[in-house]
């Protein structure tokens, strides 16, 4: 079943006549229902209130806002094209901080106008192609979301092979085709190893507090004929202990040159747990999530969220008004936690720094 996450809506020729057109992800999994964004603005409040999310996902976005905030542009030399894409690009920045996907996204379609502007300024006088710059923009961004496609299919490849036949595979949060331009890291890996001939089972961590394992998760790979359990997030530990798990597979939003990753919260535990219980913890994620800037998951930026997303989860009030809350939308698995991770690559293994630095750096 494909599940087209994000795409840009009308004729690659003109851009300004587009738009980006998304699933709302708040709304799953008791609607599938798509969004418009015509204006930056509503695409920014799309991904701040998560109807798109997800690394990969927050990328495309990003990519194709810029051209959202291009459409009426009137620059009429390079240096006024770099200077629009460079606001449209830091507009989107202050979105979400963690998923470094998004930054990724934003600085290549800032590199692309800088390319053009230094072909037409230093071309033969042609003249500034307005109309051309954003043609070859919006070209960008549909590489972006191209490219997140092949390179799902390629981790999927990859992890598939790490996976026994029959199989049960826990996971957390969704890194799934609604997580990126559509397949999913970790899940395209679970389908990955299906479509290989291997019956494969899935266990989804509910994933307090925006439950975006039980919804989101749970929803796709039930389309996808993959049979799922939903577990609480405290359920985790027993369903391991038990012996009903043969790997954990996450997703991941950054992952720093020693080898830690930051996902969502929660992540972190669970690694604790699948060492604890001798279950192998994969992470799967794209080169593009790697920050090789950063020496230490210490360093990565983490995001904190609205207090009522805890204290007033869906609406309906669970905690006192009068209580502190403290919402950190991600965590940081230290690399000794990981067995490996699956890039588009191929399998990194421990010692996670060395093997990044020799295949990434
Ligand atoms: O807050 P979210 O829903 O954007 O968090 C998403 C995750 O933590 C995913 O696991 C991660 O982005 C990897 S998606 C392939």
């Amino acid at each position: 079943v494909p599940i087209t996450t994000i795409e840009w809506s009308g004729d690659a020729s003109k851009p300004r006549e587009g738009h980006v057109r998304l699933i709302d992800q708040t709304r799953l999994p008791v609607e599938l229902v798509h969004i418009e964004c015509r204006d930056t603005e509503t695409l920014w409040e799309a991904i701040k209130v998560l109807r798109v999310r997800g690394a990969p996902a927050l990328g495309v976005a990003g990519a194709m806002g810029v051209v959202l905030g291009l459409r009426g542009t009137k620059a009429a030399t390079g240096e006024e094209l770099v200077k629009e894409t460079d606001e449209v690009a830091a507009y989107f920045a202050t979105s979400r901080p963690t998923a470094v996907n998004l930054f990724w996204a934003l600085d290549r379609m800032k590199a692309k106008a800088r390319e053009f502007a230094a072909k037409a300024d230093g071309g033969f006088d042609t003249g500034f192609d307005t109309e051309e710059a954003l043609r070859e923009l919006l070209a960008e961004a549909l590489e972006v979301l191209k490219e997140d496609r092949e390179t799902c299919r390629a981790m999927g490849r990859h992890g598939a092979e790490l996976l026994p036949d029959e199989a049960t595979v826990l996971t957390h949060c969704n890194a799934g085709a609604l997580a990126t331009a559509d397949y999913g890291t970790a899940l395209g890996v679970i389908y990955a190893a299906v479509e290989a001939g291997k019956k494969i089972t899935a266990y989804c961590d509910e994933t307090r507090p925006l439950l975006q394992g039980a919804r989101l998760s749970a929803w796709e790979l039930t389309q996808a004929g993959v049979p799922t359990t939903v577990i609480c997030d405290n359920m985790a530990a027993v369903v391991l202990r038990q012996g009903k798990i043969d790997a954990v597979i996450v997703g991941s939003d950054r992952i720093a040159a020693n080898g830690d990753v930051a996902n969502k919260i929660g992540t972190y535990g669970l690694s604790v747990l699948a060492k604890e219980h001798g279950v192998p913890f994969y992470v799967v994620a794209p080169v593009s999530t790697f920050d090789l800037t950063l020496d230490s998951g210490d360093k990565i930026p983490i995001e904190e969220r609205p207090p009522d997303e805890v204290a007033m989860p869906f609406g309906v009030r669970t905690a006192p008004k009068e209580a502190e809350v403290y919402n950190p939308a991600f965590d940081v698995t230290p690399a000794a936690n990981v067995t490996a991770i699956v890039t588009e690559k191929g399998v990194l293994r421990p010692p996670l720094a060395e093997s990044i630095k020799e295949q990434l750096g």
